[in-house]
This record gives structure tokens, sequence and C-alpha cells, in this order.
């Protein structure tokens, strides 16, 4: 079975590597070909993760860069439908939720071309988020749609999706962060900054609803710079936000220089995951940072109105509070407090998503079915 993987941007690449890995185990059975879309580039943004996480060298590079939506979701679209054309590939395995997932799922369902989809069925029900119109499109349009709880299958279901099609698997990302827990323990990172584990804060912030808007932008600055007062703050910070920073004026408005934040580039894998799991707590935007901190039980503050991962509010140790600073700065100091209940780990995060997806592709997918 030819199987053409697709990975596009930083948060693909956690997803693919176990995938990818498994796949490798099967060799006799599975001819696996990894895709870069190239819609990620910088060598911190992709290189390093391919590095840190043993990910073959890409097959194929599309090459594609930044942006618009339409102009990125286009050159993937053109550039992979001669990818599949000249490989034809049995099934096109896509993870998560960035434009060359959806672009990709596309291509290929036009030319007959099965799709699974890997971290299906999550929902914000926030259509201004261009992920959630990502997310809806694939998943529509997929043959296997790989989930990571219970909330992702009922949305499915509820889209009348056939059940026959929801396969509920766990999460290949927490796969990946399992297997490098250990490693990234010892880095020594927190001391070459000068930090103490459990007493420092890790933010991350590159949301176009957090960073775009400047009223908000300001707003959540204020109330980090207030948060840096009471505890140090390391923000990696995203190549978007970085821009948006400095073309603003904000950099020398904040008098950052003279503060307990930190802005550092964007960090590799190893190094992020040591960061975070020696933190008192995490503030961010992301997606994936809401699930890694719940199995690493480190309290997360999320900064977004809508999650599309409830289950990591349910059981886990995230808090949603929305953008409005005194609500961040409030829950800040409830975390400070140590008032919280410990949270629990998902049913099925238990590092072996990528075995099981397989497993299905495997009895389920191959050719002669
Ligand atoms: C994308 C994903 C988002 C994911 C995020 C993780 C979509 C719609 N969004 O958002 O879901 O959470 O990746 O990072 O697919 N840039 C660089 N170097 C790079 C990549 C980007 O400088 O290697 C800059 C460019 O100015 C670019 C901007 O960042 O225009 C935004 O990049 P883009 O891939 O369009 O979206 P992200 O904000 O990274």
């Amino acid at each position: 079975m030819k199987i053409i993987n697709v990975a596009g941007a930083r948060p693909n690449f956690m997803k693919i590597a176990p995938i990818i890995e498994e796949m490798n185990r099967h060799r006799d059975r599975i001819d696996p070909i990894l895709v870069h879309t190239g819609q990620h580039y910088d060598e911190k943004m992709s290189e390093s993760f391919f590095d840190d996480l043993g990910i073959p060298k890409p097959d194929i590079n599309l090459e594609v860069g930044s942006g618009s939506h339409a102009e990125q979701t286009a050159r993937v679209m053109v550039e992979f439908e001669k990818v599949c054309l000249t490989r034809r590939p049995d099934l096109v395995v896509v993870v998560g939720d960035v434009n060359s997932t959806m672009a990709c799922t596309i291509t290929a369902k036009k030319l007959g071309i099965r799709v699974a989809h890997v971290e299906a069925g999550l929902r914000s029900r926030d259509m201004s988020m261009p992920e959630e119109i990502n997310r809806l499109c694939t998943d529509v349009l997929c043959d296997y749609l790989f989930t990571t709880d219970r909330f992702a299958d009922w949305n499915l279901l509820s889209e009348g999706i056939p059940k026959e099609k929801i396969f509920f698997v766990g999460n290949v990302m927490i796969d990946t962060l399992l297997k490098h827990r250990e490693m990234a323990r010892g880095l020594g990172l927190i001391d070459r900054m000068g930090l103490k584990a459990g007493e420092f804060a890790v933010l991350t912030m590159h949301r176009p609803s957090n960073v775009d808007d400047l009223a908000v932008l300001g707003g959540l600055m204020e109330a980090i710079l207030e948060i840096a007062g009471q505890i140090p703050v390391v923000f990696p910070i995203h190549p978007r936000t970085r821009k948006i920073l400095e073309t603003s004026g904000f950099n020398s408005k904040f008098k950052i220089q003279n503060s307990k934040l930190s802005l550092v580039e964007p960090l590799g894998y190893l190094e992020f995951l040591h960061l975070t799991m020696h933190s008192r707590m995490v503030l961010t935007d992301s997606g994936g940072l809401q699930e890694e901190t719940t199995v690493l039980g480190i309290p997360c503050i999320t900064m977004r109105n809508n999650t599309e991962r409830p289950i990591t509010c349910e059981v886990g140790t995230n808090f949603l509070v929305g953008n409005r600073p005194e609500k961040v700065l409030e829950c800040v100091r409830r975390v400070l407090s140590g008032n919280l209940p410990k949270g629990q780990i998902p049913e099925k995060w238990d590092g072996k998503a990528a075995q099981r997806i397989v497993r299905v592709l495997l009895e389920d997918a191959m050719p002669m079915k």
C-alpha cells in the first residue's frame, strides 16, 4: 500500500513523526512517502523538528511558503496534484487543521484517492478561525477519521458522518511527547536561562484573534508584563507575532527590555518540552499545548474564547479564560495560590495512537478492499 503522509506546518511535525515511524515498522506491506508542503520553512519552524524528532527527510518538498489563505491553499493544491498524479498513492494521510491539511485532502479526493484524517472531529464552533474551516472541509471529505477523544466522535456523528468511518485511537502528539519526555527533562536549558524549576511561566501567542488586533494584543501585553512582575515569563515568539510587535511600535512602548519577560526565538521540540515540563504554568493560545500540558500536569491558561479540545478542560489542567486582561490575571493568581484540582490523563493518550492507526489502515484500507 503506497501511502503519502502530509506535513506542512510546525504543529504537524510531532503528529506525523510517530505515524511514519510505525509505518516504517511495516515496510513489507506499506510504502510510506513523506510530503512537506513547505507552509512553514524557517529552520526553527520546520527543520529543527525533523532533527529533534528523527523524522526522515521529506521525499518531496512543495516549497509553497507563506501567502494569503487563498494563495497558500491554492499553491499546495497545484503542487500536490502533480505529486498525486506521478506517485499514484493508494491513500493520503493528513494531520491537524492547517491550510496544508485541507488543501491536500481536497486535491486527493478529487483524484479519487482515499484520505485519512488524524485528529479528526475537533470543533471550536468558531468560524472566524481558519482552522475550523479547515477541520470541517477535511472531515466531510475523508474516508478514515481518527479521533483523539469521545467529544470528537460525537461531533462527527452529529454532523452525519457514518460511524464506520470513525476510529477513536488516541492522540499521536502525545505518542511523541511520551517518547521524548525523559530525553527533554535533563537538557539543562532552564539552568542556562537562569531559571528555577517551577518558578517561571511559559507564554506562546500567535492566533490572529490575539495578535492581529492591536487593541487585544496591547491589553494582553499589559497583563503579561504585570504577570512578569510576579513570576519570570519566557516567551518563545512566533514569527507572525514578532513581526506585529516590531511594526506596531509595541516593543518600545512596553519596556519589555527592563522586565522579567524574556522574548526568545522559537524553540525546537525538545527544548520547548523541557521548558514546559519545568514551568509553573503555561499561558497560550495554541491548540496542541492545551493537550501537552494536560499530560504533563502543568496548569494551562488558554487565552481564547473557545477551544476545540474541551477534554483538556473537562479532565485535564486547562483553563479557558478568553483574552480579556483581567480574566487572564485572575487565573494566574489562582494558579499561583496553588489552589487547583489535579487533572487526569484522557483515555487512550497512552503513546499507542500511531500503532492503532496503522493497524486500522492495514486491516481496512489495503488496495484490494
Ligand atoms: C499556522 C496554522 C495554525 C498553527 C500555526 C502554528 C493555518 C491556517 N494556520 O499559522 O493553525 O497554529 O501555523 O505555527 O494553517 N512565517 C515565517 N516563517 C515560517 C512560517 C511563517 O516567518 O516558517 C511568518 C510569515 O510571515 C507568515 C506568517 O508567519 O505569513 C504566518 O504563517 P502561516 O503559516 O500563514 O500561519 P501561522 O500563523 O504560522
